[in-house]
């Protein structure tokens, strides 16, 4: 545990990236598995995660990202997608991976399966929507937290504007939005952001024992 807070305090967002510097395919199939294993809300998993190499796209991104330089310096953009009116149709979806991973009956999870069912459908569209842009942000987490782990610098980004991000990725068609960003790579020496003192609140001032 503790290489995990020491890559917690060795981790920064990253604001100048090296752009001599690559991730390799091997870390990056490493970051992706971590992304993957992500929890979430009954295991939905409600987006897809774009990796968007093309440099035309990525500088069109830039202009929609208040101009930040991370966009199109960093080794990999990474844009997590959450879906746009979540539907029965994408619970069936999950639950047929569930029987088919665990080998099991359709007829053993079917209460469960309702349950789901019906929560999703109490949500008006707007909170649904906000509810699958939060499972986002865990598998964002995961990704800060392994690629720390592997000495590789994470950008989370909300510095965008998202209709914007979903016009020029095509993501309305998809039945996706731009939830949130993350630029993947290794930071620049001359970035001196990396060598300042982490701010946080004490754990006086966060944590409340009732
Ligand atoms: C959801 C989220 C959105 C953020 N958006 C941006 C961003 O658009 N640009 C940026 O440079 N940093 C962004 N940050 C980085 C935060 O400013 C940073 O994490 C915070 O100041 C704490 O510093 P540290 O991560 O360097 O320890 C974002 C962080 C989070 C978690």
């Amino acid at each position: 545990m503790s290489n995990f807070i020491e890559n917690a305090n060795w981790r920064y967002a990253t604001k100048k990236f090296d752009t001599t510097k690559k991730v390799s395919e091997k870390d990056l199939a490493t970051l992706k598995e971590a992304i993957r294993l992500s929890a979430s809300s009954f295991g939905l998993q409600p987006y897809k995660v774009i990796l968007v190499e093309n440099p035309e796209l990525r500088a069109k991104l830039q202009s929609a990202s208040w101009g930040q330089a991370q966009i199109v310096e960093a080794s990999h953009l990474v844009v997590f997608a959450n879906i746009t009116n979540f539907s029965e149709q994408h619970v069936d979806e999950y639950f047929d991976n569930l029987t088919t991973t665990r080998e099991i009956q359709m007829e053993a999870v079917q209460g469960y399966k309702d349950f789901v069912k019906n929560f999703i459908n109490t949500l008006p569209v707007d909170v649904k929507n906000i509810w699958t842009s939060k499972q986002t942000y865990i598998a964002l987490s995961n990704l800060l937290n392994a690629a720390a782990e592997l000495k590789i610098d994470v950008t989370p980004m909300e510095g965008f504007e998202p209709q914007k991000y979903n016009e020029i990725l095509g993501l309305n068609e998809l039945g996706l939005n731009a939830s949130l960003v993350a630029t993947i790579g290794y930071r620049h020496e001359e970035d001196g952001l990396q060598h300042l003192k982490k701010v946080r609140k004490s754990e006086k001032e966060l944590f409340l024992t009732l």
